[in-house]
This record gives C-alpha cells, structure tokens and sequence, in this order.
C-alpha cells in the first residue's frame, strides 16, 4: 500500500510537501503522536509551537464539538457570537489595557500589525530585525530576514522597511565584554536614522521578544527595554511578534513579561488556538480605536470554533499549564546543559521556558547543519520528533506541549543522549 508521503508526491508540489519528515500521522495524544505505520513517537516540535496545551486535549475537543453544534463559521464582519466576544474579553483582561483583533495566521497577524501602525501613526516605514522571521505573506515576508531563501524570488517587496541588528550575543557583530549588550545595539539606531530612515517616517519597529526561526535567541533585557525608550522617543509604535513566543511557551502568558516591557501592538498566533487556525493583533485601546471599519479585515479570522478552544486552552494554561511550563523548562534546560559538558559540539544552549534550542558548531562556532541533520534523524528513528531552527539549520529547537512532564523531558533527554552519542562514534 502507498504511504501518504507516496501519494502526496502525486499531488501536492515540492512546496507543499513536508519538509521535515515522512512520516503519515494518523492520532495526537498529549506529547505524543502515533503514525500509519505503528509508531508512537514523542514529539517535541508540536505542529511548530503550536500545540501548547498538546495534542488533542479532550477539553479543547470538548468545547470545538459543542461550539460545532451550534456554530461553524459566522463571519466577525458579519455577526457576533459567543465565542469570538469572551476570547477577546478574557484575553484583553489577562493583557491590560488592550483591545484584540483576531485572524488567522501569523502572518496575517504580522501584516495587520504593520497595517495598524502605519494607519495609527500615518507613517510609512517600518524597521524589522536581522534574523527575523515573520512570516510567508507579502507582507510579513518583506519583514523576515532569517534566510534569504524565503525572499528568493519575490524581490520588489513592499517599501520602506529596513533592517536592524539584533543582538545575537553568541554571534555578535561586534565583541561582547562580561555578557552584556554591547552598546552597537543601541547605538546602531541613530545610524540608521541619520543615514536611511528618519526616525519620524518610522510607523512601528517589529521584533520577536525570542527570536524563533533565527535561532531561538533570547536578547538582552537592558536591549528591550531601550527599544521601549527609543519608540517613546519618537512616537514610534513598538511591535513584538509573539506568533511562537506567546501564550504559555516561555513560561509566560506573553514572552513580554520577561523584559518588563508593553509593547504598543503585538501578534500572536499558533498557541493561541490550541491546534485550531487563530492569530491575533493585540494593540493598547488608545491606538486599536485608531483602526476603523474597513482599514483591515477577513472572512474567517475569530472563526467560533477556534475562539471556543482558544478559550479552553487559555484556561488551562492559566490554571497551572504555564507554571508548568516554567518549571519544566528550567528542568529541561539544565538537562540540556549537563548534555553540553559531555558533547562540547554543543556550543550553546538558550532559550526561555519550553522554547529551547542547542546550537551545533565546529571550531571557531562554524555551523555544523550536517551532524545536526543526522542527531535529528536519528533522534527521530529512536522514536522522538525534532526540527531545527537558524539560518544555517544547525540548532535543535525543543518546543513540547507546555502540559510535558518530567517523565517525557527525561525520555526525550535519553533518545537525545543516545543520538549524540551513535552520530559522534
Ligand atoms: C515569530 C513568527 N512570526 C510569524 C510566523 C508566521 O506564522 P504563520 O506560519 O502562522 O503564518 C511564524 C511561524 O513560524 C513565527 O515563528
């Protein structure tokens, strides 16, 4: 019998096939999920960051079969319903201050952050970050620069956005001295804007608070909070990019929380719905009322059944799934660490709560993508589910269900263990 990778091939084009595995899967479980072929596999990738409650939680199949009875699709432009109403209510009331746009995926979270801050603000230009991934639409493709292979052969994009050094201190541009954000970083704004972009031509600054596909770095709190000062400086909206970052997965609600800093606008996406097609704008009220009927909108963002298991899945990772979350990430990251004194190819180890990664490197921090493809493959024949992450494909990013126990950090620290050991003999 054919596979589902064997008659996919027939039908689906390159760029819609898998681009991590083969595997068929026919049921997810929690942290686990089970294939055509009899496997069962622990699996620390979660749909990309997307399952945070896990596979399946039978509340969140709960709540989409009941709303379902009810109401499959209505349409926000059109009517109201139960569901999109008390998401945004609750949600805004766990943020502060903020009103909440819904759609459906990241990037079209992204592009109606960058819509809502030129609108706001009546200003052209936006500045993203180097290393930054923000998605596959027009518009939130013209704001990523994490690989240049997602912008080949689209070039003409969108105008007036530039791009800012991000402060990757493992990989910094410029010496770092007792681990602290060197003052290139800050200072790289003013030339930007007395060399390209005057700052009040400047709408927004998007940045990730973790930097996902670029690496999952974590940037220095002092830089953060400076991106808060400057924005004030020049009435620029400050957005953050928390479509992998938010809703439980740092072992926060929102991977802002860390850093002290509110941003003016900010994207959420895949955790947001619990497995289901949901992202959203968040924005201060003061802003958001500047967004009127007509300036943006989408036939089925805030869809009912993905705000009713939006809404399930909200209240379980404030009822003990984040906590979880925190406690389980410093666990998993110590592991992690004790990984990297056995096998010093690990170069580093980072990452915030449940969103941790290993970077593989030669001498001198060469990316070594070819060893981290084989520990990835072999981890997966041992039964535990990968994927990478960096421009250069050689960090290993560990993204479980924010509900993971100890038990399964520990299997998945074995099977890793395991793979290290058989790739580097
Ligand atoms: C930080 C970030 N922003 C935006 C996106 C794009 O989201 P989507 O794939 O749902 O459009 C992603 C996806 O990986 C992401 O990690």
């Amino acid at each position: 019998m054919e596979t589902l990778y064997e008659r996919a091939l027939k039908v689906i084009p390159p760029v819609g096939m898998a681009r991590y595995t083969k595997l068929g899967v026919v049921k997810g479980i929690g942290s686990y999920i089970y294939t055509d072929d009899g496997r069962k596999i622990l699996d620390f990738v979660m749909g990309i960051g997307a399952n945070n409650v896990g596979h399946n939680h039978p509340l969140v199949v709960e709540a989409a079969r009941k709303q379902m009875e009810n109401l499959i699709h209505g349409g926000h432009n059109v009517v109201y319903y139960e569901s999109y109403v008390a998401l945004a209510e609750k949600l805004t009331e766990a943020v502060g201050d903020s009103m909440i746009y819904f759609s459906n995926s990241g990037s079209e979270a992204n592009d109606g952050a960058i819509k809502l801050a030129k609108c706001a603000t009546e200003r052209p230009a936006i500045i993203s970050f180097m290393g930054a991934f923000h998605g596959r639409t027009m518009g939130a493709m013209a704001l990523t620069a994490s690989n240049s292979a997602y912008r080949k052969h689209y070039e003409g994009m969108i105008p007036s956005i530039y791009f800012a050094h991000y402060p990757d201190l493992y990989h910094s541009v410029v010496p770092v001295a007792d681990g602290k954000c060197p003052d290139f970083y800050m200072d790289q704004f003013k030339t930007i804007f007395d060399t390209i972009v005057d700052p009040y031509s400047v709408a927004g600054i998007i940045m990730e608070p973790e930097q996902g596909e670029g690496g999952y770095i974590v940037p220095p709190k002092e830089f953060v909070q400076f991106m808060r000062d400057l924005c004030d400086t020049y009435g620029i909206m400050l957005i953050f990019d928390e479509v992998q970052c938010g809703n439980g997965r740092t072992g926060k609600l929102y991977c802002q929380e860390h850093f002290g800093v509110k941003p003016d606008i900010f994207s959420t996406a895949k955790g947001i719905g619990a497995g289901f097609p949901l992202s959203a704008v968040f924005g201060k009220k003061d802003v958001m009322e500047k967004w009127l009927p007509g300036a943006h909108g989408g036939t089925f963002g805030g869809n009912p059944v993905a705000c009713a298991a939006g809404l399930v899945s909200l209240q379980i990772l404030l009822g003990g799934a984040i906590d979880n979350a925190a406690a389980m990430g410093q666990y998993f990251k110590g592991q992690l660490e004790e990984l990297q004194k056995k096998y010093p190819v690990i170069g580093d180890v980072r990452g915030l709560g449940l969103m941790l990664a290993i970077e593989l490197v030669k001498d001198n921090k060469v990316p070594d993508t070819a060893l981290t493809s084989r520990i990835i493959e072999t981890a997966l024949e041992k039964g535990l589910l990968l994927i990478n992450c960096g421009t250069y494909h050689n960090a290993i990013r560990f993204i479980p269900p924010c509900t993971v126990c100890k038990e399964e950090i520990d299997e998945a620290m074995t099977i890793l263990d395991s793979a290290f050991s058989e790739c580097l003999s």
